[in-house]
């Protein structure tokens, strides 16, 4: 399964479709973005940017899809790494329905294509305001590369899959390191990522996600449940089985269920719950119980330092702020099993496109 990234990038070899590929690339992804970040122990992130950052008060994130979600683990980064307050915007929002802002705001546009209109619309905007821009992207030569006052690639190698993985994981790679760049930060980014590319090549090696798909997607409709960071990964985990199995699925904050939504809940309906940090997993499996009782057929994935004897897949714990890093893979997995089942196109899904260029 360990594969390098130097030869055949945009050869599918021996996968049937390119996301299995790009899935089975994030080990080698990671480690090839520390490669490049890192002169044995110093980041070689720019002074330029670092100082940049350091003088602002605020980050705004901007993305959108995938690139959003990833943009939310990045804001958890930011604020407990820097304390820095952070947000994250929808691109198409934020272009002509721009919140307060503060007084020096910084602001941060991950989009793997760098072609994105939505986040185009918004460089050029803030660019009339003279504010300062970094562009997170996996193609230098991009549009939006090419126009911010910053740019870092995200080394993801090219991303053919329409449904985005090895890029997701290499955008929050970077934020992390870029967080960890900030401040005098006691965390060993680069021995905490490394830990995490061995966790997602040890899942790789040991999978067996398929009798789970089998066994629990039987309904046209899904939920993710999860809290805090989990509560993001089931959001991105949602919109990955949406793209391409087409089961209408809802990532859910795992103690808003119960206000609402939980009346969708019937005999055999999914939900897949994601627990990885200790503090919440006795509240997020009360909700599980609250589901369950309504008939609901769970699975659970989680991380070591949660697992209780009913759990089916279980990762190895890495460091809490980079959870989802690990935490994403079987729902990739997931959700590209699903869509073999289903006979679909997994790498070019009805109605999508790899890079929006209209707004
Ligand atoms: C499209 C793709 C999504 C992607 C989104 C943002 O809708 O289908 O997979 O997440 O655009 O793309 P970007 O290139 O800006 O990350």
């Amino acid at each position: 399964k360990k594969i390098e990234l130097d030869h055949a990038d945009t050869e599918k070899g021996v996968y049937a479709h390119y996301m299995l590929k790009e899935i089975n690339e994030q080990p080698a992804v990671v480690r090839r973005i520390l490669t490049n970040y890192y002169d044995t122990e110093t980041s070689r992130i720019p002074k330029s940017l670092i100082s940049a950052i350091q003088q602002s008060d605020r980050i705004y994130i901007l993305a959108a899809g995938t690139s959003m979600h990833a943009g939310l683990i990045g804001k958890n980064l930011f604020e407990k790494i820097t304390n820095i307050p952070t947000e994250v915007h929808i691109a198409s929002e934020f272009a002509y329905q721009r919140p307060l802002l503060s007084k020096s705001p910084f602001f941060i546009l991950v989009s793997q294509s760098g072609e994105t209109a939505d986040l185009r619309a918004c460089l050029v905007e803030l660019k009339t305001s003279n504010y300062q821009i970094l562009t997170i992207t996996n193609v230098p030569s991009s549009t939006l590369a090419r126009e911010a006052t910053f740019a870092l690639e995200i080394h993801a190698g090219p991303e053919i899959a329409v449904a985005s993985t090895k890029a997701y994981i290499a955008q929050i790679a970077i934020l992390a390191l870029l967080a960890n760049s900030i401040t005098e930060s006691s965390i060993d980014m680069k021995k905490e990522l490394s830990i995490v590319a061995n966790a997602i090549e040890n899942f790789l090696a040991n999978e067996s996600i398929l009798t789970h798909v089998r066994n629990k997607l039987t309904k046209p409709n899904c939920f993710y449940i999860g809290r805090g960071l989990d509560y993001y990964t089931g959001l991105e985990a949602s919109l990955k089985l949406k793209e391409i199995s087409y089961i209408q699925t809802e990532g859910f904050a795992a103690g808003e269920l119960k206000h609402g939504t939980i009346a969708l809940i019937e005999e055999g309906t999914p939900v897949i719950a994601l627990i990885s940090d200790p503090k919440i997993n006795h509240n997020t499996r009360s909700n599980l119980n609250e589901v369950s009782a309504r008939g609901a057929n769970t699975l659970h994935i989680v991380t070591s330092n949660c697992e209780e004897p009913e759990d089916e897949i279980i990762l190895d714990t890495v460091h809490p702020l980079l959870t989802p890093m690990i935490m994403v893979v079987p729902t990739q997995l997931i959700s590209y099993y699903a869509a073999l089942e289903r006979s679909h196109d997994i790498d070019k899904p009805r109605n999508l496109a790899k890079s929006v260029t209209v707004e």
